[in-house]
């Protein structure tokens, strides 16, 4: 039996000290104070909770405790491109877009893919029990014809200080958070700049 076109996807501790990553948290929770526009965007497209997605998505250029997470992101997201043989013989991998997910109980994010990106991920920050997953759908997924009944999803159970990198065309989705406790976490595109 030979495994092909297995779809790989990293988790691991990113390894970022204590107070870079406290001072993130710190952070994220303060943001929406300051932006309106990303809570008047998440009210209507992001369910009881903040992203800052549509509003503040550079953060590694407007707060040097966030280019501290992208220097980490650089190298990670390095070695995830390198072990799936993808080749940039012209232009580089580089990061586009870096923002915060803040979400209180019952929030949650519906199935989605990164379009124009190459490798998207997340780094979690806070991560209580009961945590709700990042789901993966199976991307053969829309192929099966007469196919029986099979196992289509998996969840990836966060953990603090983890991060998670999949291939930006990796549907993916966080089912409603269950916890009394926020779920926070800072997400990240890399694009193909061939320019
Ligand atoms: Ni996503």
């Amino acid at each position: 039996m030979k495994s092909l076109f297995a779809t790989q996807v990293f988790q691991g501790p990113l390894g970022l000290s204590k107070k870079i990553h406290d001072e993130i948290m710190n952070t994220a929770l303060k943001l929406n104070g300051i932006d309106e526009e990303g809570v008047r965007w998440s009210k209507k497209n992001y369910p009881n909770g903040y992203t800052s997605y549509a509003s503040l998505s550079r953060l590694h250029e407007q707060f040097s405790v966030f280019n501290e997470l992208k220097k980490k992101l650089d190298h990670s997201v390095k070695n995830y491109s390198k072990g799936l043989g993808l080749k940039f013989d012209t232009g580089a991998l580089e990061i586009s877009t870096l923002w915060v997910n803040v979400m209180p109980k019952n929030c949650y994010h519906a199935f989605h893919i990164h379009p124009l990106s190459v490798v998207s991920g997340t780094y979690y920050v806070s991560v209580p029990g009961n945590v709700s997953p990042l789901r993966v759908q199976d991307p053969r997924a829309g192929l099966f014809m007469t196919s029986p009944a099979r196992k289509i999803q998996h969840d990836l159970k966060p953990k603090k200080g983890d991060v998670i990198l999949f291939e930006s065309w990796l549907n993916h989705e966080v089912p409603p958070h269950q916890s009394d406790e926020v779920r926070v976490s800072v997400s990240f595109n890399y694009d193909w700049n061939n320019r």
